[in-house]
């Protein structure tokens, strides 16, 4: 049973295997490379799905959408691409390594940086945001959701606050995209960091920034875009400039599918549906004598995952335990985000985190329960 979402998504539906497949052995070539044929399909796969990002969170201009490898990807290229020594940037406690490592080689190239501490329950108050704000300020940055317990930021009361001092808003939506709705038309978000192969269904190997046209991004990559060729300096064009080398047109093509399918299906229905599960499950693991559930109390102000420790059980041992008897793959530890764990109380050890997804059942969530309630106890027992 895989309830491991949160670090990737799984099953993909149908489709997306068929999109991949379709995009290597019928059309096989790079876009932009080539007057052929082939070529030029792939470039219309790649345009579609462009177009398929931009609609899906409500951007204007899909050529603002930038392709990357991952979120990460996404992140570094923001925050390299943005923000120079003298900057002052803003993020928060919850943060992923993903921001916080490249947050920190920014900050020994002289960007001035602080990190707001989040409450015991993982949301960040905008009061303290606002209190960290400087003269020069050039950038707040906060993942909307966290990886670690799943609480949601708010996010909209950070981009009016941002815009209120002029300062660049980035959002990194690793657990939000797909599970919660996200619209760049009325958000105030500047910039948006996603993987494609978590909430969008996509394969590993996706993501994109968007960057909305007031920004003024700097590639952080050089190499052929398969424009302007004898130019010796990197083309600053959207969204080419910022795309150097081949691109995962296979991934890319089964990101578009996996974001079609949550059209057809719907994002309130998939919200709706893994909200209910992570209800279940939290109500479950409570009753357990000695479990501990970490993030918001209100499950509104939670989504994606859900994490918890058990007094005297190793959080390593109780995942691969489960892992080992049930087959059920949870992620436990720290999830590359320390700081987070640091804020919840729950370092050095981390917790157990549980992340459905769009597949997963009511049944299997109680199975997970009461496998957890046996590993537990087999785990006393051989103590
Ligand atoms: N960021 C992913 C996770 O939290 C990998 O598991």
């Amino acid at each position: 049973m895989y309830l491991d979402n949160a670090a990737t998504s799984f099953p993909k539906p149908e489709k997306v295997y068929e999109a991949v497949l379709h995009a290597m052995r019928e059309v096989g070539a790079s876009p932009g490379r080539g007057g052929y044929r082939r070529s030029l399909e792939a470039s219309r796969i790649l345009f579609q799905a462009r177009e398929t990002v931009a609609d899906f969170f409500s951007i204007a201009d899909s050529s603002r959408v930038i392709f990357t490898q991952n979120a990460t990807g996404a992140l570094n290229l923001a925050l390299q691409g943005i923000l120079t020594a003298g900057d002052h940037v803003i993020t928060t406690s919850m943060e992923h390594n993903s921001m916080m490592r490249p947050l920190y080689a920014l900050r020994n190239k002289g960007v001035e940086l602080s990190v707001v501490s989040a409450g015991p329950d993982g949301i960040v108050s905008v009061d303290d945001v606002r209190d960290a704000v400087r003269k020069n300020t050039r950038m707040i940055a906060v993942s909307h959701v966290s990886n670690v317990c799943g609480a949601i930021q708010p996010i909209i009361r950070l981009a009016e606050l941002c815009r209120s001092v002029g300062a660049l808003f980035l959002v990194d939506a690793a657990q939000s995209a797909g599970h919660l709705p996200v619209d760049i038309k009325n958000s105030g978000i500047d910039l948006l960091a996603v993987p494609g192969h978590k909430g969008l269904l996509g394969p590993g190997g996706t993501g994109f920034l968007y960057a909305a046209p007031h920004v003024p991004l700097k590639p952080v990559v050089q190499g052929g875009t398969g424009t302007n060729s004898t130019s010796e300096e990197q083309p600053l064009v959207m969204p080419d400039g910022f795309e150097a080398g081949t691109h995962n047109l296979l991934g890319i093509a089964g990101l578009q599918a996996g974001i079609e399918f949550i059209c057809e299906r719907g994002l309130s229905t998939i919200h709706q549906h893994e909200q209910a599960l992570l209800i279940q499950a939290e109500q479950a693991l409570r009753i357990i004598p000695a479990v501990t559930v970490y993030g918001p109390s209100d499950p509104s102000h939670r989504c994606s995952a859900l994490s918890f420790t058990v007094c005297g059980v190793d959080s390593a041992l109780l995942a691969a335990e489960l892992d080992h008897s049930f087959d059920i793959a949870v992620r436990a530890g720290l999830h590359c985000a320390p700081l987070a764990h640091r804020t919840l109380g729950t370092q050095p050890g981390g917790t157990v985190r549980l992340s459905p997804g769009w597949s997963t059942t009511s049944e299997e969530i109680a199975f997970f329960s009461d496998a957890v309630v046996q590993c537990i106890g087999k785990i006393r027992d051989s103590a």
